[in-house]
């Protein structure tokens, strides 16, 4: 009998030459719409495949692995991974990947770009103008936050925490930040960054920036208490994953003035908003497009594709999340 040839389910729309890359080694059935593939035709399709490459938006969990005797692979599309249960798939053996890296500027470049438009009012400007409310010029119309001189407090200082480091230097910012463990004197210096335990940059920042993974010890990191200890005047921007911040503490902070304003791209229950939050004035709010940029979404793709054939080749894939499972099946050879 021929050789079984692999089998591949892509859950989400991808660039035609990655997927034309993708059928040269594998049977590819795909998803091509701009919407999430629903539940129930997730489970009914992971019956025999070999390999599937997800998006955000796949709940990866023990109900759909012990549906997958066959899989051997998970390419997640995406930098965070939280939509995976990755020790209940290194327990089956599979592997999980991830794309780092190809979307790092992209998703700086949104966190400042909700960090400007939050200080300068951006978005209630464009309201204002476009709902022919835009009279005259005044000297007090429109007052925003000097954001050029003003200290930034990055919140996990990873890739991404980096590079909004950099762009923060061009604002001749003042950069502190927290992260679980402190970067040397060396990396410090390069980012003219000061570590500084979370309390203290929380009082001190006029902006603060996410940047974690989402985890047990990152989910609610931004809490009441949190938000209480930040300035009146402060801003809070998060490009992370949503439960990193307690939403609805959040929207009471921002009706109390307990802070200034904030700027999303990411929701605790996505694409949900906590009750009150689309009727703030003083919050910026994306559909969760960090890293949507055409040239950095057909990165990921490409890196998403090229993880998931590695794996289904038996090669170390570029970027493994649980490298674990390659040592134990070498192990096994
Ligand atoms: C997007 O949210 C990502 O994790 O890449």
């Amino acid at each position: 009998m021929a050789p079984r040839g692999k089998k591949v389910l892509v859950t989400g729309n991808l660039p035609k030459a990655v997927l034309a890359d993708l059928e040269r080694e594998a049977e590819v059935t795909f998803h091509p719409e701009d919407r999430p593939m629903g539940r129930d035709e997730l489970l009914g399709l992971v019956g025999d495949i070999d390999g599937l490459l997800a998006m955000i938006t796949d709940h990866i969990d023990e109900e759909l692995l012990d549906r997958a005797p066959l899989l051997r692979v998970v390419s997640n599309m995406a930098v965070g991974y939280n939509n995976i249960d990755v020790a209940a798939a290194t327990r089956r053996g599979v592997l999980v990947t991830n794309t780092p890296g190809v979307l790092t500027e992209a998703t700086a470049d949104l966190a400042f770009a909700l960090l400007l438009a939050a200080a300068r009012r951006v978005v209630e400007g464009d309201r204002m103008v476009r709902q022919g409310r835009f009279r005259f010029w005044a000297p007090f119309l429109f007052l925003g936050t000097e954001v050029s001189g003003r200290t930034l407090g990055i919140v996990g200082m990873g890739r991404i925490g980096r590079a909004v480091a950099k762009r923060a230097a061009g604002f001749a910012m003042e950069i502190l930040y927290y992260n679980r463990h402190r970067l040397d004197r060396e990396t410090e210096e390069h980012y003219g960054a000061r570590f500084c335990p979370l309390e203290d940059l929380l009082a001190r920042a006029d902006f603060v920036s996410l940047h974690v993974p989402l985890s047990d010890e990152t989910r609610h990191l931004i809490d009441a208490k949190a938000l209480a200890l930040m300035k009146p005047t402060a801003f809070l921007i998060n490009t992370s994953r949503g439960p990193v911040v307690d939403e609805k503490a959040l929207v009471s902070a921002l009706r109390r003035g307990v802070i200034a304003g904030a700027g999303l791209d990411v929701y605790e229950d996505e694409p949900r908003l906590a009750p009150g939050l689309a009727e703030l004035e003083n919050v910026v709010l994306l559909p969760h497009v960090g890293s949507a940029t055409t040239e950095t979404r057909t990165k990921m793709a490409r890196l998403a594709a090229r993880n998931l054939l590695a794996a289904l080749r038996g090669e170390t894939p570029p970027h493994p999340v649980n490298p674990e499972v390659l040592a134990k099946r070498s192990g096994k050879l």
